[in-house]
This record gives structure tokens, sequence and C-alpha cells, in this order.
């Protein structure tokens, strides 16, 4: 398999997808309304993984398109777990992609604690080749503090080769509840925060009337 070849569409729709998210974010700079988006990145897989990936689910090579919907993947960070919903929003508000697939894992967390909402894109790219091609990109959208837990449980997951030891699986959703807990207080304060401008502004209003 020519790996290069294979994964160029990848490359190009991962890069295409950042800028496109990144101009969202600009646009919200452009106003004064808070910008659900943190940051953006993204990344195609890496063949190691592949590989390690189609021999541990029995995908065969030939099928990778269509059945590792990861090849391509891109992540969204938010500051709070109310800007997933207006991403989720803006996201399928687009006409330049179409949604394959939703998982949202903050409804239903996973069992290891892991939180994130997912969506499997069918994206086109133009190539030389086959004209426009329609690839899968796994999209995921989490808050800081999701990605925090999400990163670090990755990394002991690869130092473990995927067997935590228990006790480190149990700090690890405890851990995971803090960070819930975290998004949560965070929220508040951030509803306190709005409270307290719309407040402001409404005697502001108020005192421009009384002139
Ligand atoms: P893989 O988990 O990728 O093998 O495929 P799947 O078909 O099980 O899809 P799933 O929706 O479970 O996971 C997709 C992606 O979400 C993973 O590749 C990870 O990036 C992320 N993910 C899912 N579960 C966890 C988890 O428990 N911990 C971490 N750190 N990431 C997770
Ligand atoms: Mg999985």
């Amino acid at each position: 398999m020519d790996w290069d070849v294979m994964l160029t569409p990848y490359k190009q729709a991962v890069d295409e997808l950042k800028i496109k998210l990144k101009g969202v974010r600009d646009q919200y700079q452009l106003t004064s309304k808070h910008t659900p988006i943190e940051f953006v990145t993204g990344r195609v897989k890496p063949v190691s993984s592949i590989l390690e990936k189609a021999k541990r689910k029995n995908i065969p090579l030939n099928q990778l398109e269509e059945e590792m919907q990861d090849l391509a993947g891109v992540r969204i960070m938010c500051q709070f777990v109310g800007d997933i919903d207006t991403v989720v929003g803006l996201i399928k508000a687009r006409t330049d992609f179409s949604i394959e697939e939703e998982r949202d894992y903050i409804k239903h967390k996973k069992r290891s604690g892991y939180r994130s909402y997912h969506m499997i894109l069918r994206y086109p790219v133009q190539t030389i080749e086959g004209g426009e091609k329609h690839i899968l990109v796994e999209l995921q959208v989490r808050t800081l503090a999701m990605n925090f837990w999400a990163t670090i449980e990755h990394s002991l997951q690869y130092k473990y080769s995927g067997k935590i030891p228990d006790e480190i699986e149990q700090r690890l959703v405890k851990a995971a509840e803090a960070a819930y807990l975290l998004d949560e207080e965070m929220s508040k304060i951030r509803g306190e925060v709005q409270e307290a401008q719309q407040i402001m502004s409404k005697q502001q209003e108020a005192l421009r009337r009384k002139r």
C-alpha cells in the first residue's frame, strides 16, 4: 500500500477543516460575542496506529477508508460545556460537508470516565486523479477539562499498553468526576457573569432614558 497516496486526501481534509474552524473563531472575535471555539487541533492517524487498530479490530486493509472512521481526526476545544451545543449547531448548519453519525459521550459518558461529543463527517476533497472524493473525518468536540482528562488517560493507556492497573483506573474515574465538577462550576460562573452583564446593560439603558 502506498500510504502517502492513500492518506493525502485525509491530510487535505484535516488542513481544510482546521482553517475553516479557525475562520469561525476569527468571526466571533470580531463580534463582542463569546467565542465557543477555544482552539482546534487535527491529525492524520500515523501508519503505525492504523496498522495496530486494523489488526485489533479485524479491519481488512482494503476496507480502511470506510471502516476506520478516524483516519482523519479534528478536535474542537471549548471553554464551557454549553459551548459544545453551540459548536454542534454551527457544524450542523454547514453545507460544505454532511454528518454521517453522532455519538454523545457527554450525555452518555464512557465507563472509563471519557466525555466528548463525536461526529463522523462525510467531507468532499478534490483530487487530481479521482475528482471529488467523499472521505470520513472524525470530529471530537470537548471542553478544556474533558481534553485535559482524555489527554492524561490516553498517555496512561499508552504507557500500560491499554491495561491500566485497577488502582490507577479508579483514580482516573475520580479525576473524570473532578473534571465534570470543574465544568459544572465554570458553567455556573459563566451564568453569573452573563447575568451581571445583562443587569449592567439594563441599568445603562435606564440611565440613558432618564437623561
Ligand atoms: P476506537 O476507540 O478509536 O478504537 O474506535 P471506536 O469505534 O470504539 O470509537 P469510539 O467512539 O469509542 O472512540 C473514538 C475515539 O474517541 C478514540 O479514537 C479516542 O480518540 C476517543 N476515545 C474514546 N474513548 C476514549 C477513552 O476512554 N479515553 C480516551 N482518552 N479517549 C477515548
Ligand atoms: Mg473506543
